[in-house]
C-alpha cells in the first residue's frame, strides 16, 4: 500500500515536472526547421491550431486529474492502522464523480474529434488549382523530384532541394522505388507514405519564401537519418527561371582539368548519373546537371562545398555507409579533375 502511496506522489511530482520542462523547450525549438509546432501555409495553419488546441485539451486534463488524484491520496487517506478496520465497499453518494468525470470527458473528446475531421476536412483539397505538379520518389536513400508538365520540354528531374513557387498549392504525387519511406514537411504539411506499387498525392503550400526541411519519417534501412528533402520556396519569378534553368542542359567544360574530369566523370559515374548534354545517362542515381544549385550533396548529408564533394566521390561508404554509391576506385588526380567537373555543373 505505501509503495503505491510512494509511487503515486512520485509521478504527481514528476509528471508536472515533465511538461514544465518540455513545454518550454518545444517553443524554443518552434523556430526550429523541422518543428511542427509553428506552421507557413494554408495547409499548414488549421494543422498548428489543431495541435496547440489539443496539447492545452491534453495539458488541462493531466492538471485535472492529478490534483484530484492527489486530493484522493491525501484527504482521504487512511492510516496504515486503521487499514484492517475499513469495510470492503464504498459509503454512499460517489455516483455523481462518474457521471460528471464521464459526461465532461464525453465533450472533451468529442470536441477534439469533431474539431480534427472538420481539420481534416479543411485541408483535404487545396484553397485553388495548384500551379505545379512534382513526382516525388523516396527510395534509398534520397528523394527524386520530377517536374510535371504538359509541355514535354518542361520536364525537368532533379533531388533532394524540391523548389516550390512561395504563396501557390501545389500538387506532389508520391511513389516509393524500393521500400516504404514517408515525405514529411512539418512546417508545410503532414506525412505521406511513399510506397511501392502505389501514387499517393497529396499537396502543399508556403507563403512565405524559405527553405523548410522535411526528413524522412518512415524508418527505411541505415541511413534513414541521411535521407532529408529540403522543399525551397521561391518567389513565383524567382520560381520560374530556376526552372528555366534546370531545363538547360550542362556547359561545356572550360578548361583543360575540367575537360578531363567531364570524361572521369562519364566513364566512372555516367551509368547511375545524368549530366544532359553529355554521355552520363544513369538513371539510378541523382540526376546531376545543375549539381551545383544545391546546397547539399547526399540527401542533406554535407554541405556543397568541394571538399566535401571530393570526400564523398572518393570514398562515399566513409561518408553514408550502406549507400547504394560504390566507392568508385579513384586515384586523387582523377577525384580532383572529376570535382572540378562537377563545380562546373551550375
Ligand atoms: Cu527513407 Cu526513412
Amino acid at each position: 500500500m505505501r509503495r503505491i502511496e510512494r509511487l503515486f506522489r512520485t509521478l504527481y511530482f514528476a509528471v508536472p515536472a515533465v511538461l514544465w520542462s518540455v513545454t518550454p523547450l518545444q517553443c524554443a525549438l518552434a523556430d526550429f526547421p523541422v518543428s511542427y509546432l509553428h506552421g507557413n501555409g494554408s495547409k499548414a495553419y488549421p494543422v498548428v491550431s489543431l495541435t496547440w488546441g489539443l496539447l492545452a485539451i491534453s495539458f488541462i486534463v493531466i492538471v485535472i486529474v492529478g490534483a484530484l488524484l492527489t486530493w484522493g491520496i491525501i484527504a482521504k487517506r487512511a492510516r496504515a492502522r486503521d487499514i484492517a478496520a475499513t469495510p470492503v465497499g464504498r459509503s454512499g453518494g460517489g455516483t455523481q464523480w462518474l457521471i460528471w468525470g464521464t459526461g465532461i470527458s464525453t465533450v472533451a473528446l468529442f470536441g477534439s474529434l469533431v474539431w480534427t475531421v472538420a481539420v481534416l476536412a479543411d485541408i483535404n483539397g487545396p484553397p485553388s488549382k495548384p500551379t505545379v505538379t512534382i513526382e516525388i520518389t523516396g527510395q534509398q536513400w534520397w528523394w527524386r523530384a520530377r517536374y510535371l508538365s504538359d509541355d514535354v520540354s518542361r520536364i525537368v528531374t532533379t533531388a533532394n532541394e524540391i523548389h516550390i513557387p512561395a504563396g501557390q498549392p501545389v500538387r506532389i504525387k508520391l511513389i516509393g522505388a524500393d521500400v516504404i519511406h514517408s515525405f514529411w514537411v512539418p512546417a508545410l504539411t503532414g506525412k505521406t507514405d511513399t510506397i511501392p506499387g502505389q501514387t499517393n498525392t497529396m499537396w502543399l503550400e508556403a507563403d512565405k519564401p524559405g527553405i523548410y526541411r522535411g526528413p524522412c519519417t518512415e524508418y527505411c534501412g541505415a541511413q534513414h537519418a541521411h535521407m532529408t528533402a529540403f522543399v525551397v520556396a521561391d518567389p513565383p519569378d524567382v520560381f520560374k527561371a530556376w526552372w528555366d534553368g534546370q531545363i538547360a542542359p550542362a556547359s561545356a567544360p572550360a578548361d583543360e582539368q575540367e575537360a578531363r574530369g567531364q570524361v572521369g566523370f562519364v566513364f566512372h559515374c555516367g551509368a547511375c548519373h545524368t549530366v544532359r548534354g553529355t554521355e552520363a545517362g544513369g538513371t539510378v542515381a541523382p540526376e546531376l546537371t545543375h549539381l551545383m544549385t544545391r546546397k547539399t550533396i547526399a540527401a542533406g548529408t554535407l554541405d556543397n562545398i568541394p571538399s566535401n564533394l571530393a570526400g564523398w566521390i572518393a570514398n562515399p561508404q566513409g561518408v553514408k555507409p550502406g549507400t547504394n554509391m560504390p566507392a568508385p576506385g579513384l586515384s586523387g588526380q582523377e577525384v580532383a579533375d572529376i570535382t572540378a567537373y562537377l563545380e562546373t555543373l551550375r
